[in-house]
């Protein structure tokens, strides 16, 4: 583990207590990713979540099934793809482990998931079950 030395002190106030907060943002980045346990568990969500989105997606394009939606092919289309953007970050996060970027990406996925695709494609599946 990298520790804070003085010697990297330059003298300029303002930069070196710019240095030091990226010094410590970066140690505590990295220690979470060396933290056996908390590693250990995210990747046990992980796997978990992408079983479960899975099952999630299949059993939502059952009920569509069901009912005859007429829009199941594009629905199907746009989960197809959900799957592809999921698995992509997901093999990134085995090859490099939980990085902030990974993070970013789960976060803007999730986000693009939750308010477009559930609120607009989803929404519209609903509505046509109450008709
Ligand atoms: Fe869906």
């Amino acid at each position: 583990m990298i520790a804070w030395s003085d010697d990297i002190l330059i003298g300029l106030d303002v930069i070196d207590q710019q240095h030091r907060e990226i010094f410590s943002r970066v140690q505590k980045i990295i220690i979470i990713n060396s933290q056996e346990s908390a590693y250990k568990s995210a990747s046990e969500n992980l796997v978990f979540l992408m079983t479960y989105v899975k099952e999630h997606l299949s059993a939502e394009e059952k009920l569509m099934e069901e009912s005859t939606y007429p829009r199941l092919a594009e629905h199907k289309e746009l989960h197809a793809r959900l799957l592809i953007a999921a698995d992509r970050i997901y093999e990134n996060i085995k090859t490099d482990g939980i990085t902030p970027l990974n993070v970013l990406d789960i976060e803007s996925l999730l986000m693009g998931w939750f308010k477009t695709h559930i609120l607009t494609h989803d929404k519209d599946f609903a509505e046509y079950l109450k008709q």
